[in-house]
């Protein structure tokens, strides 16, 4: 079957099987920033934007995303050109292996488009579903409010 969906601000078309993850499709066609984790919706690794908000890729039916809008860590930015939170993030030494990195800076957007200026509380509600074995959260946390602060 076929699926259409806006990747990143392009339009897609994918052929995908009855019953394929979200996740496994992305990576499949290439999206490799969408990582795969527990497989369970516990390490939001996985996580995307779909239609702005975050979602474990590895729970959702891709057929269930027919005209939806997918946002990936390759939609945010680029080396010479990073979004501000990836900058910060950098910048904060808020990524060690980077693989929590693509789905924490997803929801982290997603919570900078909703609430420019978040608390210290609200930035950690809004990564709760993304685990970070390396850094400890504080960086991470750091490099959320220094990239509020750039997007003012
Ligand atoms: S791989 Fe999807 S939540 Fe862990
Ligand atoms: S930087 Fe390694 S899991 Fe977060």
């Amino acid at each position: 079957m076929e699926l259409r969906v806006n990747v990143n601000g392009e339009d897609k078309v994918f052929t995908i099987a009855a019953g394929e993850r979200l996740l496994d499709v992305l990576r499949r066609v290439g999206y490799h920033s969408v990582k795969e984790g527990c497989r369970e919706g516990n390490c939001g690794a996985c996580v995307v934007l779909l239609d702005g908000k975050p979602i474990n890729s590895c729970q959702v039916f891709a057929a269930r995303c027919e005209g939806c809008e997918i946002t990936t860590a390759e939609g945010l930015g680029t080396p010479a050109h990073p979004h501000p939170l990836q900058a910060a993030f950098v910048k904060a030494g808020a990524v060690q292996c980077g693989y929590c990195t693509p789905g924490m800076l997803l929801s982290a957007k997603a919570l900078l488009d909703e609430n420019p200026e978040p608390t210290t509380e609200e930035i950690k509600e809004a990564l709760d579903g993304n685990l970070c074995r390396c850094t400890g959260y504080v960086k991470i946390i750091k490099a959320v409010k220094n990239a509020a602060r750039a997007m003012k």
